[in-house]
């Protein structure tokens, strides 16, 4: 059975070990402790997580602030990837958002990243810019997407 919980102070403890092996199993510069707890202790900041007969094999961060969500983090345990696992969490991003108000959903992806391009084309981002070496570790590029949230019926019925 799988569920989505809202990574809160009180859970988080819980959950940090998972959390932090598929960050560490999943990015070039992984983000450490104090940057979840951190977002943790941001008011604008949402941390989401998936779970699978009680175990967390994905999360989703993003910021809601100015009628916007921006994401800033989400991964999926490896053995559970191509499963449909990100799409559910980029949908609770975008649910989120609509909820809390936000009119677009803004965000940042390495070019070499193939499948999360697709995931979030999938979801109807569209390209819309890049940022020159974003990434300090690579000095790779990020191009920008996003997508008008007003959109998202059609997206999801599509
Ligand atoms: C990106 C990531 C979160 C996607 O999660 P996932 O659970 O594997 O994705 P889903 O199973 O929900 O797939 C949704 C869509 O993504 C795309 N996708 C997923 N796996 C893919 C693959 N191996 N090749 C190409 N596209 C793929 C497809 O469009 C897919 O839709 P489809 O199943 O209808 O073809 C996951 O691969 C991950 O954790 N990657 C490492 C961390 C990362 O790169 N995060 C994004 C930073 S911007």
């Amino acid at each position: 059975m799988s569920s989505l919980v809202e990574v809160t102070g009180e859970n988080f403890p819980i959950f940090q070990w998972d959390i932090l092996e598929i960050e560490r199993n999943s990015f070039p510069s992984p983000w450490d402790l104090n940057s979840f707890s951190s977002e943790i202790d941001r008011s604008i900041s949402h941390l989401w997580a998936l779970l699978i007969d009680e175990v967390l094999e994905g999360y989703i961060c993003f910021w809601i602030f100015a009628n916007e969500t921006h994401l800033m983090n989400v991964a999926v345990h490896p053995e559970w990837r191509g499963k449909g696992l990100g799409e559910r969490l980029l949908c609770k991003m975008i649910e989120v958002g609509i909820s809390e108000g936000a009119e677009t959903a803004w965000l940042e992806v390495r070019p070499s990243n193939l499948v999360a391009r697709s995931l979030y084309e999938k979801a109807g981002f569209k390209e819309v810019g890049f940022r020159p070496r974003y990434y300090k570790e690579t000095n790779e590029d990020a191009i920008i997407m996003s997508l008008p949230l007003s959109l998202v019926p059609k997206v999801l019925s599509a």
